[in-house]
């Protein structure tokens, strides 16, 4: 851990649809260039997350899915919905890196077309992309906590994802957040 300060959410969702509207609330956050990195074992519910945040950028959730066999998919703007944020008009990248083994497999992927400015990022399995990420994403991790309970854990790493954070926390006023 560096000296940095970093802010810090974290919740304990109790289900799927828990989870995914924190991630519309999160979504509705996102502005062009924002990466976020999810790190969780299988099955976690990081696609379910990310479904959400689909969703609060105006996205249709059921067309997300794990891109596991394709590394990486973009989903095109899509008819706006209810609620959804500022990114509705805003190509979503979303990458998995399931199947990545290994710095060899990491060094092809072309970084500056996947970390645009003009696009948000969105990264499955985050821990396989080290060194290859953006200084400042938003981190958050997820863990297994029972069945049907995943604790949260959303840690900003610079100022776009401190605002993030900001942005999420001044949502999501019931929600247990804490510094
Ligand atoms: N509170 C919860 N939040 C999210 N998912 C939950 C929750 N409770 C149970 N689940 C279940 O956990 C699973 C999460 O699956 P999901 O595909 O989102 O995980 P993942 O982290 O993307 O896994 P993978 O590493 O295989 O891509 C789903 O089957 C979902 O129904
Ligand atoms: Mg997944």
């Amino acid at each position: 851990m560096g000296k940095k300060r970093r802010v810090e959410f974290e919740m304990v969702s109790g289900s799927v649809e828990d989870t995914q509207a924190l991630g519309e609330q999160l979504g509705r956050a996102l502005r062009p260039g924002d990466v976020v990195a999810l790190q969780g074992e299988l099955g976690s519910g990081k696609t379910t997350l990310i479904q959400g945040i689909a969703r609060g950028l105006g996205r249709e959730p059921e067309a997300i899915r794990s891109p596991t066999f394709v590394l990486m998919r973009e989903y095109p703007p899509g008819p706006p919905i209810a609620g959804g944020g500022a990114g509705g008009d805003v190509p979503l990248i979303h990458i998995d890196g399931y199947r990545l083994e290994g710095q060899s497999a990491v060094s092809w992927l072309d970084v500056d077309l996947i970390f645009s400015p003009h696009k948000i990022t969105l990264i499955e399995w985050a821990e396989r992309f080290t060194g290859v990420l953006p200084e400042d994403v938003l981190n958050i991790q997820l863990t297994h906590v029972s069945t049907n309970r995943r604790r949260l854990t959303l840690q900003s790493t610079g100022p776009r994802s401190q605002a993030m954070l900001a942005a999420l926390q001044s949502a999501t006023v019931h929600a247990d957040a804490r510094h």
